[in-house]
Formats: C-alpha cells, sequence, structure tokens
C-alpha cells in the first residue's frame, strides 16, 4: 500500500514544472494521494498550469482560478473542491509574490509601504486564509496535513532577499500558531524551508546567482537541492509517517543553514 493511498490534496502554486508545487504534487501522486490544483486567474497563467499538471500523468485535472489575495476566491475554491472531493487531507500553500523592484542588494531600507504590505499578504496572510477556509472539510476528513514553502532569509539577513525574508518569517510564525489552533481538530501546520530552485519566483530575487556555485563547495552534502528533496519530505509531512510532527520548520536544503562561515 502506498503511503498516500486515499488521501487527497489541495495544491497552491503550480505555475510550471520547475515549480516547487510541481515537485511536491509530483511525489505526493507517486505515494497514491489525489491532486486537485489552483492557478492565477488568466488564460495564460490557466494554460501553463494545466500543462504542468498533464505533465504529471493527470489527464483530467480539477483546476480552478485562485487568487489569494481575494478571501471570495479562496472562499468559492473550497466550496467546489468540497463539491468535487469527499474529503481534504493535504493542503500544499506554496505561494509567494513581492514587487521585484525591491527585491535587489541595498533595496529593504527603500522598501514602499504598499510593497511591504502587499508582500505580507500574498506570501504569509494567505497561508492564514487558506488554512480557516480548509479547515472544515479536513475536520471532517479526520484531520490532515497543510504544509507551506519558506526559505533561509527568513531567519538569516540573505541580501536581496529583502522583504520576502520579512513575509517568510511571518509565514513560519503564522504556521506556527495555527498549528497551536487547528491541533484539537487533527489539522497539522508545517513549513518546509526549501533550498534555493531556479523558478520563476526565485528569478525575481536579485544576486542569486552565486548562490548554486557557494552551495557545491559549503553545503554539507555538497550539492544543491533538488525539487523531488522537497517532494519526499511533503510526503513525509503528509502522511502518517509525521503524525506527531505540528508547529515545526524543517530544512530541506542539503544542510546550508547549518554552515556559519
Ligand atoms: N525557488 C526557491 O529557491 C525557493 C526556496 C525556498 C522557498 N521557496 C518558496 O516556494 C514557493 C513556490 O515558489 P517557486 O520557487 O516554486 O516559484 P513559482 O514561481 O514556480 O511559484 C510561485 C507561485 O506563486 C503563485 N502566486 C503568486 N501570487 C499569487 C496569488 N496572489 N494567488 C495565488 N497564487 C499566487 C504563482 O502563480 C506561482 O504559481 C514560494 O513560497 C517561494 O517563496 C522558493
Amino acid at each position: 500500500m502506498a503511503l498516500l493511498d486515499g488521501k487527497v490534496a489541495l495544491i497552491v502554486g503550480i505555475a510550471n514544472e520547475r515549480s516547487y508545487a510541481w515537485h511536491i504534487a509530483q511525489s505526493l501522486v507517486e505515494h497514491g494521494c489525489r491532486c486537485g490544483f489552483t492557478h492565477l486567474p488568466g488564460e495564460k497563467n490557466e494554460r501553463r498550469t494545466r500543462r504542468a499538471v498533464e505533465a504529471l500523468g493527470i489527464a483530467e485535472p480539477w483546476l480552478e482560478p485562485l487568487d489569494a489575495a481575494s478571501d471570495a476566491d479562496i472562499g468559492a475554491v473550497m466550496e467546489k473542491f468540497g463539491g468535487a472531493f469527499d474529503r481534504l487531507d493535504v493542503v500544499v500553500h506554496s505561494i509567494a509574490f513581492a514587487d521585484r523592484e525591491w527585491l535587489a542588494k541595498g533595496k529593504f531600507v527603500e522598501t514602499p509601504r504598499a510593497a511591504y504590505l502587499a508582500a505580507i499578504d500574498i506570501s504569509a496572510y494567505t497561508l492564514l486564509g487558506i488554512a480557516r477556509a480548509a479547515a472544515p472539510l479536513m475536520a471532517r476528513s479526520g484531520g490532515g496535513s497543510v504544509m507551506a514553502m519558506s526559505y533561509y532569509g527568513a531567519e538569516k539577513v540573505v541580501p536581496g532577499y529583502n522583504i520576502m525574508g520579512v513575509a517568510k518569517a511571518a509565514l513560519e510564525c503564522t504556521a506556527r500558531y495555527l498549528a497551536a489552533e487547528l491541533g484539537e481538530k487533527g489539522i497539522r501546520v508545517n513549513t518546509i524551508s526549501g533550498g534555493y530552485l531556479r523558478t520563476l519566483a526565485s528569478s525575481a530575487v536579485g544576486g542569486t546567482s552565486d548562490i548554486e556555485g557557494h552551495n557545491l563547495e559549503r553545503a554539507p552534502l555538497r550539492r544543491n537541492v533538488e525539487g523531488s528533496d522537497v517532494g519526499k519530505t511533503a510526503v513525509y509531512l503528509a502522511s502518517d509517517l509525521a503524525s506527531g510532527v505540528t508547529g515545526e520548520n524543517i530544512y530541506v536544503d542539503c544542510g546550508v543553514n547549518t554552515i556559519g562561515v
């Protein structure tokens, strides 16, 4: 029997086949999980996400538009999901946004209020909004696992990561507070702090071109992280193997975060 047989997941954050959410979905599907997906509104976004989901071998995916900045969108997606699937066991939050103009070395101090608030809204508050909307269906399914993607820049300064670092700190803390409140419904909430991976989102962060080279020398595993490394940890968090794990942040970065200098 596969680890996730009978489980159903909602995956938020596939833009293309390089997205962390795509790798997570691939691993969940491999282990027997049924998945539904969302895409950013707009025809082009839908086409791109659909193509990526079909590459997972899912011919007629459940795919709905979601702008996570909209509580109405979140509510509508959960209602449709509940109608289409009989349960919800796993929620994957793999989204972030910040205006790239402020994601450059030396630009943090210039960040305007609106850019700061937008980054926190899309990259952190949305975990709360999505978890709240998902909780009733998850509770009816006997509980489950919510996971969100973070990065080391939440904990230490990564020049250029700037407002995203602040947003990731908020995301990790949001996950802990959600874990404390949703635990009584059997819902676990954790973050995965993934290593640097080339994606649309990471290409918006200035000054990251040398990270991959540094990792080959400095990472304890002497390599860069692969999407599948994070996918496998997502399977663990989604499964009963992590039944006692909640409110945690798990680094999947080939050990980079453990090195001081
Ligand atoms: N790539 C990395 O190096 C890295 C490292 C650690 C953590 N992360 C995190 O992983 C997550 C996924 O990013 P990725 O690197 O796979 O890049 P990506 O560009 O493939 O994914 C980002 C996703 O966020 C979605 N998104 C943005 N605004 C949204 C909104 N308002 N509503 C709904 N969706 C929205 C995009 O549509 C996209 O699917 C992010 O939280 C990112 O910060 C990435």
